[in-house]
């Protein structure tokens, strides 16, 4: 069911715009009762490896957990099912990024790859936000391993459940100033971003602009996230 509604995504049109812009979003992909559940699972501590109260490290001010091996099932389809389409437009970034790197076609592959090298640890997580809260700009790297995609879902109402909290993406463009991008997500809604990198074309071929994202400061209310990355952590 999801993985036919990710199949029939406009592929065509989010290649072209991850390549212009540096992110591409899928729209709604969760429905409401499944951001609902998908959410709910956050109480549950024993289905996550590891829980980061943000504060602590200087990240910003709330907290994320990591889910741990098995992940739940809908979670598991949407890695699944968005890696594919994902890893095509991967391969043709890495010779435009000047990165060695061929991504296999599908997820199970790659992991093994990154379990090869010591990425272990899933990296998907659930992310909290209450008034206040905010995640400072960052980039998700978790070993040598870097999948140049990964995908946020917003699993809370906007306006009636949290005000704030826009989605940030800072494009860092080499000898010139950055370019900041809001992105506003409607419960249940997606957007792919870059991990790291977006190749631009220049005059000279292509050159790599550095994207950082984060979470602006909650204003009211409180935030659920879903946050879909593909390579483990070491
Ligand atoms: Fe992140």
């Amino acid at each position: 069911m999801i993985a036919s509604k990710i199949a029939g995504l406009p592929w065509t049109k989010i290649h072209d715009r991850l390549w212009t812009l540096g992110y591409a979003r899928l729209g709604q992909l969760l429905t409401r009762a499944q951001c609902e559940e998908t959410r709910a699972l956050y109480a549950n501590r024993e289905i996550f490896r590891s829980r980061i109260d943000m504060a602590r490290f200087r990240f910003g001010r709330g907290e994320y957990q990591y889910f741990a091996y098995p992940l739940p099932p809908l979670v598991a389809e949407l890695r699944e099912a968005l890696y594919p389409p994902l890893a095509v437009i991967a391969n043709e970034w890495m010779p435009a990024l000047s990165l060695k790197g061929n991504f296999p076609a599908d997820l199970s592959k790659f992991l093994d790859h990154c379990h090869a090298r010591g990425q272990k640890r899933p990296t998907p997580l659930l992310l909290h936000y209450v008034a206040g809260d905010f995640n400072c700009l960052h980039q998700d790297l978790y070993g040598d391993i870097v999948f140049p995609f990964q995908v946020v879902f917003c699993l809370s109402r906007p306006e009636d459940e949290f005000t704030g909290g826009e989605l940030l993406l800072v494009e860092q463009r080499p000898r010139a100033q950055s370019v900041g991008h809001v992105v506003n997500l409607k419960q249940g809604e997606a957007v792919v971003i870059t991990t790291r990198y977006r190749p631009a074309k220049g005059t000279r071929g292509y050159y790599r602009t550095n994207f950082r994202h984060g979470v602006s400061p909650i204003q009211s209310g409180e935030r659920f996230t879903l946050g879909i990355v593909f390579h483990d952590a070491v």
